[in-house]
């Protein structure tokens, strides 16, 4: 049974650049994303690490192309002391992370640790700056001990701790969900603190040029967009921020693994809402910044569900299964397609925590179906976005429907690469491309693909779902007929 999906790419009229934070990830201070997950502590013997951060994972996420990572939250964020995270480890205080299973938080993973996890994947540093309960003072400390270059008495410290040259942090976000756990502010008042923090923060040199970032929207809350956009002045502004996450119902968040059709369709439908949403935020944008200086960075973004039976309700820790892979593909696609806007966007989260990149137990590491998209699409990052038309039959349930093809192109110097998502529960679609404005000859491509939606890998058998060759497209003068099957994500790459 197969639908019918129909494409038209300009490959010569691309103007755009698919910004490469685009596909960056998010590291919080939450259950086993940090602690017995990225970092296994200085003394492990069991797991091969440097300086106590694991290399298997380093391995897997420089193989991914990570181009930033956001740190240290999310709500921890603005519970964060950064000063109790640096020095010799038996000083560290100890704090009790009361957003995350009230467990003790240790503060032996901390800048340093963090800034080296950052240069050992080469992706740049997103560092959440405290707003809720740090002061002004202990915010620009924070951006004179990482990007002081020198004489100063942060950057002093910093030596003193062992490290010489500044890291030129650039990132830089201003508190987190400042309407909720970064402070329950409303949106005129958080644009006052906003500047507040924003006015001392320095840019030392060209090379750390600061990317300051407001706490924005959850989900319609365009009232907020509106208001920040309109209040703070957009020389201080680099980016707005917006979360959306892909939930059933906050009560009744259902399982991450045997989930019915219906609670797939749900899923689907909040995952396909980030268009519409990116849409409305970014009209509201254009109406105070239609030159589209302001980027809007969807700092966190990803399915959410009940945790997996037996785990600490805290800890967010979730199996990852081809319905994480479709909400990766699509999401994708919709970020590329509006990469003139959108500039940043950081899964939530990278290891162990909600979609996860990467799931570990003990010595043993996973890469879940939604690591495997996210490497697939890498090809788009810092590519010229094509424009895409695109005719698809919805996916239909229950009287409802949703598209259920989406794609995004790209052209660099590898060619024209074309990322599709099938999300369609049990159609595959046969595709045309035709492509317009270029000469083209070889068709290569990959496909993520299982027997059934509820897959996915688990540590007796971490290869389930993995990314094989796709050889099904056959291209004749210059147009391109596949099949994707039913929930699948294909990458071609043209040339
Ligand atoms: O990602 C988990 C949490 O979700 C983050 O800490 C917070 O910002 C959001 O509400």
């Amino acid at each position: 049974l197969s639908a019918q999906t129909k494409i038209t790419l300009n490959t010569d009229l691309g103007k755009t650049q698919i910004n490469k934070h685009i596909y960056g990830h998010f590291a919080e201070h939450l259950g086993r994303c940090i602690y017995d997950g990225l970092y296994v502590g200085e003394n492990n013997t069991k797991v091969a690490h440097t300086r106590g951060i694991r290399n298997d994972i380093v391995q897997a996420l420089k193989d991914l192309k990570v181009p930033n990572l956001r740190w240290p939250g999310g709500c921890f964020a603005d519970a964060y002391q950064w000063k109790d995270g640096i020095g010799p480890k038996e000083n560290r205080p100890s704090m009790i992370n009361v957003w995350w299973g009230g467990v003790t938080e240790d503060n032996s993973f901390g800048t340093h640790e963090f800034l080296d996890l950052c240069e050992q994947i080469g992706a740049e540093p997103y560092l959440a700056g405290n707003v809720g309960s740090g002061t002004v003072q202990d915010l620009i400390d924070w951006v004179n001990y990482v990007n002081h270059p020198g004489g100063s008495p942060m950057s002093e410290l910093r030596k003193k701790n062992g490290r010489e040259k500044p890291w030129n942090v650039k990132m830089w976000g201003v508190g987190n969900e400042a309407w909720g756990c970064g402070g329950n502010m409303n949106a005129e008042y958080y644009s006052n603190i906003y500047k507040q923090y924003a006015t001392f923060m320095t840019s030392w040199t060209n090379d750390a040029k600061l990317f300051r970032i407001a706490s924005g929207a959850t989900d319609d809350d365009y009232a907020w967009t509106e208001t920040l956009m309109k209040n703070i002045p957009h020389n201080m502004l680099s980016g707005v921020a917006l979360h959306h996450y892909s939930v059933i119902d906050w009560n009744k968040k259902g399982p991450s693994t045997q989930f019915s059709e219906a609670q797939y369709f749900k899923i689907m439908q909040e995952a396909w809402k980030m268009d519409e949403l990116i849409v409305r935020h970014s009209t509201i944008m254009d109406k105070y910044d239609p030159e589209k200086k302001v980027a809007l960075i969807v700092d966190e973004w990803g399915g959410w569900y009940e945790v997996e039976p037996g785990t600490n309700p805290g800890f967010l820790y979730q199996q990852n299964t081809m319905r994480d892979a479709m909400i990766a593909g699509m999401t994708l696609n919709i970020f590329n397609n509006h990469a003139d806007r959108v500039r940043g966007a950081n899964l939530a989260q990278m290891v162990n925590v909600l979609q996860a990149v990467i799931l570990t137990e003990g010595e043993k590491m996973i890469l879940t179906p939604t690591y495997h998209v996210m490497k697939m699409y890498n090809v788009h990052q810092d590519a010229t976005l094509l424009p895409i038309q695109l005719e698809t039959q919805n996916y239909k349930f229950e009287g409802k429907s949703i598209p259920a093809v989406s794609a995004s192109a790209s052209k660099n110097e590898s060619g024209i690469n074309i990322s599709l998502t099938n999300i369609d529960y049990t159609k595959s679609h046969e595709v045309t491309i035709s492509l317009r404005g270029e000469n083209v000859s070889k068709v290569s491509g990959q496909i993520l693909t299982s027997g059934s939606i509820q897959d996915y890998n688990t540590f007796e058998q971490p290869e389930k779902i993995k990314v094989k060759e796709f050889t099904g497209a056959k291209l004749n003068n210059g147009v391109l007929k596949l099949t994707i099957p039913a929930h699948s994500v294909i990458v071609l790459n043209v040339k």
